[in-house]
């Protein structure tokens, strides 16, 4: 039986390179891309499916009843995934309310079409991050949601509305909570694809901190392998981790890119905190869960590392505009200049 895929954020990093997977893996489906393009969003991460027969894309609002509505009343989705977020937590700490629109009233507004129109499953990404940061061992499923950011939160809040429609409706609700993913198309403002395209121009790449925080890696072609994991084989009502196993200091993985690179350490520029307290000092998933369902990630962290800064280094006409647009421009200015000053 073929299936409807209708990919919420699809022009983004992790959706955009899920609709690539699913495409390649799955002949008899169509895939449906649904995205507002916000500065992250970007149709070039779609070109290579843009002219598919088996690809749509519609732009819009998650949070626009309307627009969701007029996409289930032309076409028959039997599966709806959201990936759509602003997902960025420096840019969450500038401005902690309308992310709410996406990370909150959005979910609720997919949800509420699903329950209207019927779908097979409703897989909601999510993050590691809604558990808070970790001391020592890992994450399970089962323990309590203490976001520390209002990025978390926010996606934490779009779980409860995920969680309470499950219950109240019985929409067939899966989700999924990954670790720090990296790997081609990432907007260069998260810590790998912002350090490479800088350490390119030789400019100073700002650490927080210690840079003794840890986060757990995962390519992205193995967090999108785990979430057909949990689309295909999860049960309903479930959340699932999917963590890399790749536990990394932020001064270690900077060290391995510039290496990768042939740049000297000397860009290494630590600063002070810009997260302050609300910045998590280590994230650790326990995937075993997922693992029970037949899934393990496929790629190694160095071999994952220099392929994803192989490909900045071959696709500057990618991220060249993006780094020298006006509002790129203007938010490392508002977010770094008062650490990196001249030289920003
Ligand atoms: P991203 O910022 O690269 O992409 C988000 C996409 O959502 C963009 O294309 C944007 O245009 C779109 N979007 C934003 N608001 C929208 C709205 N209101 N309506 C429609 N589209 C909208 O993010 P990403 O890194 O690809 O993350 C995708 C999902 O995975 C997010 O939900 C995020 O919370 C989650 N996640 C990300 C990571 C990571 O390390 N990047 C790890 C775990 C989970
Ligand atoms: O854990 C999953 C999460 O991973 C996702 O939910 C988020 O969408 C994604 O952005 C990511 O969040 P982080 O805050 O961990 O990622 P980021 O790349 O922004 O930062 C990684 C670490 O690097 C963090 O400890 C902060 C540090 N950092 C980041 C930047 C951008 C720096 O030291 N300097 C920087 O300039």
């Amino acid at each position: 039986m073929s299936r409807t895929l209708l990919v919420a954020g699809g022009a983004g990093f992790i959706g955009a390179n899920f609709v690539h997977y699913w495409l390649e893996n799955h002949p008899e489906d169509r895939v449906l891309a649904l995205d507002a393009l916000t500065y992250a969003g970007n149709p070039a991460n779609l070109l290579p499916v843009w002219n598919d027969p088996r690809f749509r894309f519609y732009p819009g609002r998650i949070e626009d009843p309307t627009v969701v509505n007029g996409i289930f009343r032309v076409e028959k989705i039997t599966h709806l995934l959201n990936f759509a977020a602003e997902s960025h937590n420096d840019r969450s700490l500038l401005d902690p309310v309308s992310l709410i629109n996406t990370n909150v009233t959005g979910v609720a507004v997919l949800l509420e079409a699903a329950r209207q129109h019927g779908v097979e499953r409703f897989l909601h990404v999510s993050t590691d991050e809604v558990y808070g940061e970790i001391g020592a061992g890992a994450f399970r499923e089962s323990d309590p949601l203490e976001p520390r950011t209002p990025y978390s939160a926010g996606k934490a809040g779009g779980e409860m509305m995920a969680r309470a429609h499950r219950i109240a409706y019985q929409t067939p609700v899966v989700i999924t909570r990954g670790s720090n993913t990296f790997g081609p198309y990432q907007y260069p403002e998260k810590l790998l694809p912002f350090f490479i395209t800088r350490a390119l121009q030789n400019r100073k790449l700002p650490l927080y901190g210690s840079g003794q925080q840890v986060r757990d890696w995962i390519f992205v072609r193995d967090h999108c392998t785990g979430i057909a994991t949990a689309l295909e084989r999860g049960a309903t009502g479930e959340a699932y981790n999917v963590g890399g196993g790749n536990e990394r200091t932020n001064l270690e993985v900077t060290r391995r890119l510039l290496a990768i690179l042939q740049k000297p350490e000397t860009l290494i520029q630590p600063i002070g905190d810009p997260r302050g307290e609300a910045h998590d000092r280590r994230y650790a998933l326990d995937s075993a869960k997922l693992h029970a369902l037949g899934w393990k990630p496929a790629h190694d962290f160095d071999a994952a590392l220099e392929r994803t800064v192989r490909w900045y280094v071959e696709h500057e006409s990618w991220w060249r505009p993006i780094v020298e647009s006006e509002g790129y421009r203007a938010f490392v200015a508002r977010y770094y200049g008062p650490y990196l000053g001249e030289e920003l």
